[in-house]
């Protein structure tokens, strides 16, 4: 067994956190009350290669593993989380899934620019009536002469905004509604309409619309097979948890890094905060659990660079990662105590972009029904109620 990261790994992570330090972390703040951060920032992502870290050299990406790009999310992460989300959207749930089950003429029209940044891809699976329950979507898709007339309106898309490319899930069998008849597509972002921008908790330097889709996309558009497309989301989504983790993980070292900063500058009582049992447990804690989550992030996505099942492992990393997060987020502003409650310090910032992790790429409650399908053998549960 090998724990050490390999040269190339530790380089991407160094540039990550090169650029994270100089570029990201002194504006996060600011991006957080100004609800975005500039569209170079992107450019800047994009000339080292982090806008396509694990995409093949021949497709216009860096060429590196799965576990150099997990790498590259806990460091934007780590300095701004609303950049994490953007990057992890854009990469493994837009760029990867092309790569992965496009045909070699999508993969050499979409993926250069993607990997290039030139365009920044989205996921566009959920709707307002489809969350946690994705296959009973009904945005439609019905067969016409010139392709596919798409119909429909999608909810919480990160990135929209951007105008760049979705994945697009609708129901192509109008006879069905599971997650049985739903294709994907690949859809133009001048093809979509958008109704709102969300107003969120946190992540707020990412962008997250509404839109409504109401076009024709071409027969070429659709990646995979007929009818088939909600396993590509599934699948997808297996990777993209990974990189949730990820993104969790660099979040509570964010806020561990501020609390053990502040207990050894804190006096209380005539002594430093972290001269106390109190205070060294928390951390202790917090140390621990990073540790740990980050050990499970690390090796579901060493399964997925070993092309072996990862379905489990990223689940299991997602949900144990994004709980910690949301746990020892809450510890850290209470090592700060009044300070951490306020905007003086970013610990509170930290606490309001951890939440989502528990939420987006599939609830923690997902994450135990996939964990539980998973160790028990889905014909073993009971059945969930047929429509
Ligand atoms: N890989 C490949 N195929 C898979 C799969 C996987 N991991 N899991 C299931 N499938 C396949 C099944 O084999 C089945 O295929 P067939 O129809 O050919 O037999 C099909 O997919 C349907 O599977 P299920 O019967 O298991 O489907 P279900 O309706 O019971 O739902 C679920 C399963 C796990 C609950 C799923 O609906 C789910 O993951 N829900 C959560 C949705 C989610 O995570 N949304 C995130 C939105 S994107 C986002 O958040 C992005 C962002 O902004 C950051």
């Amino acid at each position: 067994m090998e724990f050490e990261l390999t040269p190339e790994q530790r380089e991407i992570q160094a540039v990550a956190r090169e650029l994270a330090t100089a570029e990201i972390e002194p504006y996060a703040s600011e991006w957080d009350r100004a609800h975005g951060f500039p569209r170079e920032l992107l450019d800047k992502l994009a000339e080292p290669g982090l806008l396509g870290v694990c995409v093949p050299e021949e497709h216009g990406g860096a060429g590196a593993d799965f576990i150099s790009y997990i790498l590259v999310l806990e460091e934007l992460s780590r300095a701004d989380a609303g950049v994490g989300v953007t990057v992890a959207v854009h990469t493994s749930a837009c760029t990867l899934p092309i790569l992965a089950f496009g045909t070699d003429a999508q993969i050499a029209e979409f993926v250069p620019p993607l990997a290039h940044g030139e365009q920044i891809g989205c996921f566009a699976l959920t709707e307002p009536g489809a969350g946690s329950d994705a296959g009973s979507l009904v945005t439609s898709a019905s067969e016409v002469d010139e392709g596919w007339q798409v119909s429909g309106a999608k909810q919480w898309i990160t990135n929209a905004a951007f105008g760049g490319p979705l994945i697009l899930f609708a129901r192509t069998d109008p006879g069905t509604r599971t997650a049985r008849g739903v294709s994907a597509f690949i859809v133009d972002g001048s093809q979509i309409e958008i109704t709102r921008t969300e107003e969120k908790l946190g992540l707020n330097s990412s962008v997250t619309n509404d839109i409504a889709i109401d076009t024709v996309v071409g027969r070429d558009r659709m990646i995979g097979e007929l009818n088939h497309g909600f396993r590509i989301a599934m699948a997808t989504l297996d990777g993209g948890r990974i990189g949730i983790a990820a993104q969790a993980v660099g979040i509570a070292q964010a806020a561990f890094d501020v609390a053990r900063r502040y207990a050894l500058e804190r006096e209380t009582f005539g002594h430093r905060i972290a001269d106390y049992q109190a205070i060294q447990h928390k951390l202790a804690n917090m140390s621990m659990e990073i540790d740990a989550a980050r050990l499970l992030v690390l090796r579901a996505a060493w399964l997925k660079d070993e092309g072996r099942p990862h379905t489990e492992a990223g689940a299991k990393a997602k949900l144990f990662a994004s709980e910690m997060a949301r746990r020892q987020t809450a510890e850290a502003i209470q090592v700060l105590g009044g300070y951490g409650y306020t905007k003086e310090f970013p610990v509170e910032r930290y606490y309001r972009d951890a939440k989502i992790t528990e939420i987006y790429e599939g609830t923690s409650e997902i994450q135990r029904l996939v964990i539980a399908r998973s160790i028990l053998g889905r014909q073993e549960l009971v059945a969930t109620p047929s429509r």
